[in-house]
């Protein structure tokens, strides 16, 4: 299959494009598009053989459960079997944007989409080529992230293109992303809401709008995740129980004072390279002159957790283009994102961390 990568810059010479996008997905066929968050691979979340092609495509496995996006907040009811208090407040706070909801599922939706769970994920993204596609298509549109199961999620269009041709149709390119971490997951099906994956929102700004204590899910903060042996509980999510948004290489985290931290590096590094390896490093602008690696990026200024949100998977992606052996990364517990930008790159890490 030939891949077509279309640039959207929202001006009327795209509606062609656009039109040729909402045929193919009325169609059951796959589009990957962009959104505030990451990239996604669109596909009719009503049709249970669209829904395979996505699992096909991504090589993902068929128990790990697809988000549904919408446009219209009415969409939301027209899938869901109740719809609990909150999700009206939270919608109207944070929609369309960074937040997807987990409530439970009617009959439309086939269990194909959401992984055999009676449970559905629903989404409305704050981003004008999304909305447009599920307008245009007016299918609901499932979506995870547009990368090959297990790799970092892709912010810009070159990315899916690198993991989707030949696989896909069609992706439409509308430069990198504004946020790029994954929407925060909240489960509104218990009987206290909580978040199954951190993201740019968080418990502190869901609970200034329902008035409620949100809980965090207990296996996402547990050390190793992946090793029930020490005593890690299994995260409610299917997907964030695996190792995942891994780059190729050995990925280890060092926590410490910056000076520590930097020292410990270097070490590690100048001990690969006398065994011949090639050393990646993720600094800082801060610290990035002070390493002596093969390859060293700066993920953004210590303080600009947007940036650092912004940047971590093109820089997980750049290491294998890099053909780096190992990598070591600084740290990052920023104040508001921290807690989405550490989950993610201990899972990079496979929960590799030395405390110096
Ligand atoms: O920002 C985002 O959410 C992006 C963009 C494309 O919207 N999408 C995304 O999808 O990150 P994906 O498939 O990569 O991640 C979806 C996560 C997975 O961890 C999955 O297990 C979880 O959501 N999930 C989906 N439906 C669920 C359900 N009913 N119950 C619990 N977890 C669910
Ligand atoms: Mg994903």
């Amino acid at each position: 299959m030939q891949t077509k990568l279309v640039k959207i810059e929202n001006k009327p010479s795209d509606d062609a494009s656009m039109e040729e996008a909402a045929e193919l997905i009325k169609n059951g066929e796959l589009v990957a598009f962009p959104t505030e968050t990451v990239y996604g691979l669109g596909a009719d979340a009503l049709r249970p053989e669209a829904a395979k092609k996505i699992y096909a495509a991504k090589g993902r496995p068929s128990d790990n459960p697809l988000i549904v996006h919408i446009c219209k907040y009415e969409e939301l009811l027209s899938i869901a079997k109740e719809v609990p208090p909150q999700a009206k407040k939270l919608a109207d706070a944070f929609w369309p944007g960074p937040l997807t909801m987990i409530v439970w599922k009617n009959e439309r939706v086939p269990y194909e989409t959401t992984g055999g769970m009676d449970t559905v994920a629903v989404r409305m993204p704050n981003h004008p080529t999304a909305l447009r596609l599920i307008e245009e298509s007016g299918c609901l549109i499932a979506a995870p992230s547009a990368n090959t199961s297990g790799k970092p999620s892709p912010t810009e269009a070159t990315h899916v293109l690198r993991d989707m041709d030949g696989r896909i149709p069609m992706i439409l390119d509308g430069g990198p992303v504004r946020i790029g971490l994954e929407s925060t997951i909240i489960d509104l099906t218990e009987e206290k809401p909580m978040i199954l994956r951190p993201g740019y929102i968080t418990k502190e700004m869901f609970e200034e709008v329902l008035g409620e204590e949100v809980q965090i899910d207990p296996g996402i903060l547990a050390a190793d995740i992946t090793d029930p042996s020490k005593g890690g509980q299994k995260p409610k999510a299917p997907g964030m129980r695996y190792k995942h948004y891994a780059p190729k290489a050995d990925l280890v985290l060092i926590e410490g004072a910056t000076d520590h931290v930097v020292a410990k590096i270097n070490e590690l590094v100048a001990g690969g390279q006398k065994e011949g390896l090639r050393i990646g490093v993720i600094a800082t602008d801060e610290t990035y002159h002070r390493y002596q690696a093969d390859v060293v990026f700066s993920i953004g200024a210590r303080t600009d957790e947007d940036a650092i949100a912004q940047h971590l998977y093109k820089i997980l992606r750049e290491f294998d283009e890099q053909e780096v052996d190992a990598i070591y990364s600084e740290s990052f517990k920023t104040p508001r994102i921290g807690q989405a930008i550490m989950n993610r790159l201990l899972k990079a890490a496979g929960y590799q961390v030395l405390h110096v």
